[in-house]
């Protein structure tokens, strides 16, 4: 099969209606690895079933834990880990690589290979393995220094104190999860805030966690020798998957979008601050929370934008939003300038590079900057042919253009959208009149 999604638009391309966006990724790879360590058996409430969630669901299997799927509903026997019997592949997942890493260092009954694609072992991971060594874990580099595939021999750590130096959620959680098997206590200290999902899920699983916030830095503090026993986790929908109706919403004509489900975690909702205080009318409204991850529903209009900055202090709260941001300032009025956002460049792809390349191929006036971007609106977009480097967001950021463009457009590489959001497609047929996708 061709690899390709055709975007055909005649006249004038709506949008309307409503979406239950699909579970969250990073909850559902994060409530995997609890269940796979945690003794007893868990279950998964509406997990992301996608390309990156099912390399960690493999690799859990793998390792011993025991998994039942049902129909919306994963359950996971865990507690009683063992070596694999190969090298555990983690395909495109950053976040299973880099978590798991974290979680296995710090076990004494298994020894692994990890590994990924292409894409994921030129990423670094130094950034887990560096402090996971000076804790005393045994990891070795196998082909590439900083780079997977990497054998872990778990063992029992000692305690540990790690400041963080870059924002990571990845490292952050990485670390917390070594703690876990460490004799004494593990303290982290964060002094810019990313994704905190790990710190609200561990008392899911009975791991008391503390945190102190001050001094601008929050201190998470792990007790030694903490078990974590089975829990429940309901997956919160993702709105990283949710933000490309949320801008397209704004952009096109229409009815008006309402995004039922979605996780509204603080920590995620960077760009919708950002949004707003670009004057539009995106309305969010708490529901209720899953265990400690706040839910609701977000309605959207279309909006007159103005151009925004981006400051480096907001970019972990919203480093998956940065390419449909880009869009976004792509329309508005003026000029709108994101900074402090080098990061990007480490994802699934060159990520500022890919941003820039793919919106410009659709016509926008964007400059690549060495950790930013300058984007100058509003820009009329034209139909294009792209390629979107095998990373999920860029496809979805070229689904979005082609769509704003208009005419006809060919967007290859589309199914990378099945690493996080397999029912794109189905999603934008339900939500999008005058488009048609092939
Ligand atoms: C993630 C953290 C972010 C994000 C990634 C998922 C996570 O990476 O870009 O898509 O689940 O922890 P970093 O924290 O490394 O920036």
């Amino acid at each position: 099969m061709e690899d390709a999604l055709r975007v055909s638009c005649a006249g004038t391309v709506e949008l309307n209606g409503e979406i239950s966006p699909p579970g969250d990724k990073s909850v559902t790879i994060r409530a995997l690895i609890l269940g796979a360590l945690a003794d007893g058996r868990s279950v998964i409430k509406n997990p992301l079933n996608a390309r990156d969630t099912r390399s960690a669901l493999l690799a859990v299997q793998l390792l011993g834990a025991g998994i039942y799927e049902r129909e919306r509903e994963w359950a996971i026997i865990g507690g009683d880990l063992h070596s694999p019997p190969g090298a555990l592949d983690l395909g495109n997942s950053g976040t299973a690589l880099r978590l798991l890493t974290g979680a296995l260092a710090a076990r004494p009954d298994v020894e692994a290979i990890l590994t990924g694609d292409a894409s994921l072992r030129s990423r670094p991971l130094g950034r887990i393995v560096d402090p996971l060594r000076e804790m005393g874990a045994d990891i070795d580099y196998l082909e590439n220094e900083g780079r997977a595939p990497v054998r872990v021999r778990g063992k029992r750590l000692g305690g540990f104190r790690y400041e963080l130096p870059v924002p990571s959620a990845q490292v952050k959680s990485a670390l917390l999860l070594a703690g876990l098997g460490a004799d004494d206590t593990a303290e982290i200290i964060e002094r810019t805030p990313s994704r905190d999902h790990t710190e609200r899920m561990l008392p899911t699983f009975s791991v008391p966690l503390d945190i102190d916030e001050g001094d601008g830095r929050r201190v998470l503090k792990l007790e030694g020798g903490a078990r974590p026993k089975a829990g429940e986790v309901t997956v919160p929908g993702d709105i990283s998957a949710a933000f490309v109706w949320i801008v397209l919403g704004l952009l096109l004509s229409g009815e008006g979008l309402t995004i039922k489900g979605v996780g509204l975690n603080p920590t995620r909702l960077g760009a919708l601050r950002v949004l707003n205080a670009a004057g539009v009318r995106v309305i969010v409204q708490q529901e209720g929370s899953h265990g400690h991850e706040p839910f609701g529903v977000i309605t959207v209009h279309r909006s007159r934008l103005q151009g925004f900055q981006i400051s480096p202090d907001e970019i972990p709260s919203l480093i998956d939003e940065i390419p449909l941001l880009a869009l976004a300032a792509a329309q508005a009025e003026g000029v709108s300038v994101i900074e402090g956002a080098a990061e990007l460049k480490l994802k699934e792809s060159d990520r500022l590079r890919t941003t820039a390349e793919t919106l410009a191929a659709f016509g926008a006036d964007i400059e690549l900057m060495d950790d930013g971007l300058r984007i100058l609106g509003p820009q009329r977009l034209h139909p294009a042919a792209v390629e979107c480097a095998g990373d999920h967001r860029i496809a979805i950021l070229a689904l979005a253009c082609a769509v704003l463009a208009g005419g006809e457009s060919e967007i290859r590489g589309f199914s990378s959208t099945g690493i996080s959001y397999p029912g794109l497609v189905a999603d934008a047929r339900k939500l999008l009149s005058g488009a048609e996708f092939a």
